[in-house]
């Protein structure tokens, strides 16, 4: 795959994704959300893969919001179209049927954090700043943000955030529930994989359908309506996969289950 904005690795069963534009602080142009989209894509179904870490190049920012050099311009139509291609590849990262972990390296801004936000985990580092700074600019989060925020933070909070355009710092974000860990720069990958490799090592199917499951609750229900109703439907299906008949008979045997992620 040609990839010009983003590098990536995989090592031990983690792809490794990092948003490589440090000139720009890692703004996400739009090619940088089609690079996105095409490895979410490739490695879905590749068994090499059994989770995502995502960061930023550089020691200073994550990413620092959408390009805004490149939307500058744009008429209400681009902008609409921008926003959905943006929907579309975030609503891919927060459904991945594999754990997805963002390392927040330094700033997470606008695009930034939304990008964060579609992640299932987030790991800061302490430099780390989270922002939503649209009205700045004199638009709105596009890519999920008046939805995600008001998800792991509450209404109050996010109303806040939204409407005054503040940044504040990783510390701030933990006890917002924004972030999961705030660790030093150095432990920023060793906790990520710590937490990658605990999750690997469970039943994958599970684990996808426990994504499935909490989405739901926010995605009016999921596909089958309710999302209650998901979870019972998920729960059901779980019995048909291998992954079921290893991690109970492994447990009855008092053995470590090896599961196939079928
Ligand atoms: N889009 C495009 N370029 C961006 C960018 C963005 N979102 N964020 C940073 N950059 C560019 C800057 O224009 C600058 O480019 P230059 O060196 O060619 O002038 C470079 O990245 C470094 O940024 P700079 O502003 O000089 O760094 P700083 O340390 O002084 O400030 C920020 C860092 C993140 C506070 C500041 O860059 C900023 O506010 N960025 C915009 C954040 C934002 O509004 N995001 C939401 C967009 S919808």
């Amino acid at each position: 795959m040609q990839l010009e904005n983003l590098a990536i690795d995989i090592r031990e069963n983690i792809l490794y994704i990092t948003i490589n534009r440090p000139k720009n602080l890692n703004a996400l142009n739009i090619k940088t959300i089609v690079e996105l989209d095409e490895v979410f894509e490739e490695y879905m179904y590749n068994d090499d893969v059994k989770g995502v870490i995502i960061t930023g190049s550089g020691e200073k920012s994550f990413v620092a919001g959408a390009d805004i050099s490149e939307f500058a311009d744009f008429t209400p139509e681009q902008g609409r179209t921008m926003s959905e291609n943006g929907h579309d590849t975030f609503d891919k990262i927060e459904m991945y049927n594999k754990p997805v972990i963002a390392a927040v390296n330094g700033y997470a801004l606008g695009g930034g954090c939304e990008l964060a936000m579609a992640c299932h985990i987030r790991v800061a580092s302490e430099n780390a700043i989270f922002g939503q700074p649209e009205v700045n600019l004199g638009i709105i989060p596009g890519y999920g943000g008046t939805q995600r925020l008001v998800e792991l933070i509450g209404k109050g909070k996010a109303l806040e955030l939204l409407m005054t355009g503040d940044s504040i710092n990783a510390a701030l974000a933990k006890e917002l529930g924004l972030v999961n860990y705030v660790v030093s720069p150095e432990e920023l990958m060793p906790k990520c994989e710590e937490i990658m490799k605990k999750i690997i090592g469970k039943g994958p199917v599970a684990v996808s359908k426990v994504v499935q499951c909490v989405n739901a609750h926010f995605r009016g229900g999921g596909y089958v309506g309710d999302s209650y109703q998901t979870e019972i439907t998920q729960f059901g299906q779980c019995m048909e996969t291998e992954d079921f008949v290893e991690g109970t008979t492994a447990f009855l045997n008092k053995r470590k289950p090896e599961f196939k992620g079928k």
